[in-house]
């Protein structure tokens, strides 16, 4: 079928990360240093994406400050007319740091935290970095950049959303992105740790909402559906194929950042096809692009319109084929896949700590 063009590209510069938190919904198998793009192929991604379509691109990782040069991969993307947003830890982001990527022409930061509680928030990071997340966001509010906080919410944070809110309010930040744990690659493993009870999703949605009813300003806040427990199937990437593409750091071009865990994807390579026609000709890109690949329920269901069946990756996970209807779907014959795993989650106890995430080599 015909593809329109793609508006985002997520440029995950690296997988090495100074966190190990237990979430991490990047793959199981990380690219190691040497495999990584150079600066200079990152200037190529960004011509050829910006030729394609694409505005706008999330330099992601693993951490993208790990990368020296990472002021001359926002300055490419900047010559190629993308509007570019550093999605970071906030280690390693100090005043001189932050000023180099100004410079080159950076325009917005998504900073993440892990809890409000600085001990607790570096147990679930495995790392001190709290500290460092403080002083990035203040840095970032000073230099007058547009400010995101992303929180991945789980099991052993939910409870603390007051304050977490509380905390992206403290700092300054614009929007605070509520975002459930994706259970993908290593925080599939971790599963049976991360997953809230729904009481205390009950609890989290009456904090939000007491939140947004409150007179003063308060950031933007937003809130990504919890699949599992909603029994709602989430509108995966906006469609596979459909919005945006992910240029991992050896150069794999994926619909999604977990699509490599998909048998038979044949994930193509920017060091060896162009960017057009990945998107447009390669096998990945086209195997679950619209919706002749689904079965029932989704092929007569008018929900299919705005969830696209759902997040193929999960279906792959949780059933062994990706041409599943999501069974996060309570339409879904593998619902009860999901609902036993809610059915079976318990509240926190002590200070559990899930098995932390292995480096990238
Ligand atoms: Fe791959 Fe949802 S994470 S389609």
């Amino acid at each position: 079928m015909t593809a329109d063009p793609p508006w985002a590209l997520l440029a995950e510069l690296t997988h090495r990360c100074p966190l190990r938190c237990g979430y991490c919904s990047n793959p199981v198998e990380l690219a190691g240093r040497s495999a990584e793009l150079t600066a200079d192929e990152w200037a190529g991604v960004f011509r050829q994406a910006a030729d394609l379509g694409v505005v706008q691109t999330h330099l992601s990782g693993g951490e993208p400050l790990l990368r020296r040069e990472l002021p001359d991969i926002v300055a490419a993307a900047e010559r190629s007319g993308l509007y570019t947003q550093l999605v970071t830890s906030g280690v390693g982001l100090g005043e001189r740091r932050l000023g180099e990527l100004v410079e080159a022409g950076l325009h917005s930061v998504q900073l993440s935290v892990q809890h409000a509680d600085s001990d607790t928030s570096d147990r679930i990071a495995g790392a001190r970095s709290f500290a460092a997340k403080e002083r990035a966001a203040r840095l970032i509010r000073a230099a007058g950049l547009p400010f995101g906080l992303n929180i991945v919410l789980h099991r052993a944070n939910i409870d603390a959303l007051d304050d977490l809110i509380a905390l992206g309010a403290a700092w300054g930040a614009d929007r605070v992105e509520l975002a459930h744990t994706q259970f993908q690659g290593w925080a599939l493993r971790n599963r049976a740790t991360l997953l809230p009870t729904r009481d205390q999703v009950d609890r989290a949605r009456t904090t939000l909402t007491r939140w947004r009813e409150r007179p003063d300003p308060v950031p933007e806040l937003i809130w990504v559906t919890p699949d599992y427990i909603d029994g709602v199937a989430k509108p995966c990437m906006g469609g596979w194929g459909a919005l945006s593409l992910t240029v991992a750091p050896d150069g794999t071009v994926l619909p999604c950042p977990a699509a490599a865990a998909l048998p038979g994807l044949d994930p193509p390579n920017v060091r060896d096809r162009q960017l057009s026609w990945i998107w447009r000709e390669s096998r990945a890109f086209n195997a679950y692009r619209g919706d002749s690949w689904m079965r029932g329920p989704c092929r007569s269901c008018a929900l299919a319109a705005t969830d696209h069946g759902g997040c193929r990756c999960q279906a792959y996970a949780l059933t062994g084929d990706a041409t599943r209807t999501d069974p996060a779907c309570r339409l879904s014959p593998d619902h009860a896949l999901v609902r036993d795993l809610v059915d079976s989650a318990r509240p926190p106890a002590g200070n559990p700590v899930h098995p932390y995430r292995e480096g990238a080599p």
